[in-house]
């Protein structure tokens, strides 16, 4: 029998949903006219994220174009560090910016008791949303929240903002274990409140993106990303048994097997660089896949966009999946490309 489950929900509890759900991580961004527009009266980037209305409405967004079948909400992973207490600016074309953590004293001067009142207009976006995908007629499109992952939080406080190898974050990772581990610890435990108050507000599904994951040893990949990982996913679990939960280890490359076993997540990400096939023979076949068509195949359209769209469906027929990029979406993305991925997806 059929279920009359949320395509996207049937793929993520190992259903082989066909042809497969879709949707595109950063879907709602600046590649999108109305999104710049809305973004335009928001001032900054922090104000979008933290009105209700403005935040509901872009999530909304690339809902009403291409009827993905997962709205996610439109926030931040830094949300959390700005909820924590600390510092968070994002600057016009540099990307975000917070005081750099480097010693104890940064990390006690963090405050999880502000968290849970900090998030309230975050959780309303939540709420929005929900109402908004039922009032819109949207009934097979399901709501993901998400958080970052502690290791890739831990990144951008340490650093002070974005890098391309996060070389102070690694040096306090190793210099100072048990600082490191401490922040970590103190991330996890932000992250499974602040993820089971987006449950709580509507989110059917959520994600932990660990952008930064594979710039780690093994050693260190298993201390800061599995660790913790596993740790939000059993409490979660236990909250909410039936809540899938996404794990996206980006650059993690051979240790996705290991990470997708040893952390219990229902999906693993895949970046743009893992072979689907090799991924499907790594992780244990309960587990669903999700990706990870190149962003900048989008970009290009044509030929290029087929070839690679089709590839990623033909290695991926028969098995729990889930169509989306291997990364975000990127600005110069034409909105009509978008389309005819999705009508390619949908035609499989
Ligand atoms: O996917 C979605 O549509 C939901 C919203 C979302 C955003 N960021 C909105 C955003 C999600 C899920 C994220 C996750 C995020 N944020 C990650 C993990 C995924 C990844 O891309 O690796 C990371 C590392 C961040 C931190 C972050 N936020 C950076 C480095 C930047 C600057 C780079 C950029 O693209 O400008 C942001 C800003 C940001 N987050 C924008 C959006 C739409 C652009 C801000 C703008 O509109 O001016």
């Amino acid at each position: 029998m059929e279920s009359d489950a949320k395509p996207l929900l049937r793929a993520l509890t190992g259903e082989p949903v066909w042809p497969p759900p879709v949707w595109l991580m950063r879907q709602a961004g600046r590649y999108l006219p109305e999104y710049r527009a809305v973004r335009a009266t928001a001032g900054d980037f922090i104000a979008l994220c933290t009105t209700p209305d403005l935040a509901a409405e872009v999530t909304l967004q690339p809902i009403r174009r291409y009827r993905f079948d997962a709205a996610i909400l439109f926030s931040d992973i830094l949300m959390l560090p700005w909820a924590l207490g600390h510092g968070l600016a994002f600057r016009e074309g540099e990307g975000p910016v917070l005081p750099p953590l480097r010693d104890a004293a940064g990390v006690e001067a963090l405050r999880p008791e502000r968290v849970a009142g900090a998030i309230s207009p975050i959780l309303e976006t939540v709420r929005r949303v929900r109402a908004g995908l039922a009032a819109e007629g949207f009934d097979r499109t399901a709501l993901i929240g998400f958080a970052g992952a502690p290791f890739t939080v831990a990144c951008y406080m340490v650093e002070g903002s974005g890098s391309r190898d996060f070389a102070a974050t690694r040096a306090m990772a190793y210099g100072e274990p048990r600082l490191f581990a401490r922040l970590i610890d103190l991330l996890a435990e932000a992250t499974v409140d602040y993820l089971a108050a987006q449950i709580e507000a509507g989110a059917e599904a959520v994600m932990l993106f660990d952008s930064w994951a594979g710039i780690l040893s093994p050693p260190q990949f298993q201390a800061h990303v599995t660790r913790p990982t596993r740790a939000i996913v059993q409490e979660l679990r236990r909250r909410y048994p039936t809540v899938p939960v996404i794990g996206f280890a980006r650059l993690a490359g051979m240790a996705v097997g290991e990470y997708a076993a040893s952390t219990a997540v229902q999906a693993v990400g895949m970046d743009t660089g893992m072979d689907p096939s090799h991924v499907a023979r790594l992780v244990p076949p309960r587990v669903a896949l999700q990706g990870n068509l190149d962003p900048l195949a989008v970009v290009a359209g044509g030929d290029a966009l087929s070839s690679e769209t089709d590839a990623i469906l033909t290695a991926m027929r028969g098995r729990p999946f889930v169509f989306n990029l291997g990364h975000g979406i990127v600005p110069q993305t034409p909105p009509e490309h978008v389309a005819a991925l999705v009508e390619r997806v949908r035609a499989a």
